[in-house]
C-alpha cells in the first residue's frame, strides 16, 4: 500500500471535511500518498484529482460541506462507469480507495470492489443515518442539531399564537432524522415513513392536548411521508385549528459539524486507513455498541437499517 485515493460522494454531510483531513493525515503518518478525487464518482470517471497533504487539508475540520465537492453520478450507475473508475485507479497506481458517503455510495463502493484491483473501504457519512451496520453516520448529529435549533424558535412563535406547526425535515424515505429530532424537541406528533399514520389520530392527539389547555403543538414530519402541504390543509379542515408549515430543507446539510460528527469523522477516517494498511478491502468503518469497528460492504448493502419504533412510543409519552 503506497498510494490511496479518497472520494466524497452523494449528498454532502457536515463532517465530510473532517473525514478528508483525518484520512489524509493518518495516511501520511503511515507513509502513504493521498489523491483526492473531485466531484464524487464523476472525478474518478474523468480522472480529476488533487494531491492531499497534511498541510492542504488544514483549516477544514470545522467547515461543513466537502472541499472535494460531490455529485450524484448517473454515469457511475452503469457497469461501464464502474469499469472506467477501476481503470482510472489502475492508471494512477492507486492501491486503495476510501469512499465517504451514504448508502448509495456504499452500493457504489461494493460494485467497484468487484472489478477493481484496488482495495475499497467505506466511511459512512450522511445526514440521513440510514446506512445499515453502523449506529451512526457522520453528519447525522449535526443535522439533528441544526433542525432543533430552528424548531426551538418555531416553538416560541407556536406558543405565542396557539398554533400548530408541521415541521418537515429531511431523511429521504427514512425516519431516523425525524424521530431523533421529534424526541429532542418534544414534538407532540412524529410522522415517519416507516409507520402508517391517520389524519384521525393526529387530530385526536391535537384535540386531547387542546382539552388539557395545550393549544400549540409541533408535528415533526419526515419528508418521506409525502405531501405536507396537503396534510396541513387536511388538519386545518378537520381539527378547525390554525396550522403552519415550515420546511427545514437543505440547511440541515450544511453548517459546522458538531463535536459528535467531528469525532466520528476522526475515528472512521483512522479506521478506514487502518483497514487498508491491513489489506482488508470490501469493508466499511462503523460504530457498533458505541465502539469503532468494521463490517463487510456486502452485509451493509444487503440489509436495511431498522428504526427503533419503541422510541416513537416514548416520544408520545413524553409529549403529554
Ligand atoms: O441523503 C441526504 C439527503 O439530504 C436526503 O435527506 C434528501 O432526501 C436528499 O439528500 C436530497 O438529495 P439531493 O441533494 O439530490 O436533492
Amino acid at each position: 500500500m503506497k498510494r490511496i485515493g479518497l472520494v466524497t460522494s452523494g449528498g454532502d454531510a457536515p463532517g465530510m471535511n473532517a473525514a478528508i483531513r483525518a484520512v489524509t493525515r493518518v495516511a501520511h503518518s503511515e507513509g502513504l500518498e493521498v489523491l483526492g478525487f473531485e466531484h464524487g464518482w464523476d472525478g474518478l470517471i474523468n480522472n480529476r484529482f488533487r494531491e492531499l497533504t497534511p498541510r492542504n487539508v488544514g483549516g477544514i475540520l470545522h467547515v461543513g460541506g466537502t472541499i472535494l465537492h460531490t455529485s450524484r453520478s448517473p454515469e457511475f450507475r452503469k457497469p461501464e462507469g464502474v469499469r472506467k473508475v477501476a481503470d482510472v485507479l489502475a492508471l494512477n497506481n492507486v492501491d486503495g480507495l476510501v469512499v465517504v458517503g451514504g448508502d448509495g455510495s456504499m452500493q457504489g463502493a461494493l460494485a467497484l470492489s468487484k472489478v477493481s484491483d484496488a482495495l475499497i473501504v467505506g466511511v459512512p457519512a450522511t445526514i440521513d443515518n440510514d446506512v445499515y451496520g453502523t449506529e451512526e453516520t457522520i453528519g447525522f448529529d449535526s443535522a439533528v442539531n441544526t433542525a432543533i435549533t430552528e424548531i426551538d424558535k418555531i416553538r416560541d412563535t407556536a406558543n405565542s399564537h396557539d398554533r400548530i406547526f408541521i415541521v418537515e425535515v429531511m431523511g429521504r424515505m427514512r425516519g431516523f432524522l425525524a424521530l431523533t429530532i421529534g424526541l429532542t424537541v418534544g414534538a407532540e406528533v412524529i410522522l415517519v415513513p416507516e409507520v402508517e399514520y391517520s389524519l384521525e389520530s393526529i387530530v385526536r392527539t391535537l384535540e386531547v392536548n387542546g382539552a388539557k389547555g395545550k393549544k400549540a403543538g409541533i408535528i415533526v414530519a419526515a419528508e418521506g411521508i409525502g405531501d405536507t402541504h396537503k396534510l396541513m390543509r387536511e388538519i386545518e379542515k378537520k381539527a378547525g385549528v390554525e396550522v403552519r408549515l415550515s420546511v427545514t430543507g437543505y440547511a440541515q446539510r450544511g453548517g459546522n459539524p458538531t463535536a459528535r460528527s467531528r469525532l466520528l469523522a476522526n475515528l472512521f477516517g483512522n479506521k478506514a486507513v487502518q483497514l487498508l494498511l491491513n489489506k482488508q478491502g470490501k469493508m466499511m468503518a462503523c460504530l457498533e455498541n458505541g465502539k469503532v469497528a468494521s463490517i463487510g460492504l456486502k452485509q451493509v448493502c444487503s440489509n436495511e437499517k431498522q428504526l427503533d419504533l419503541s422510541l416513537m412510543k416514548l416520544a408520545q409519552t413524553l409529549a403529554t
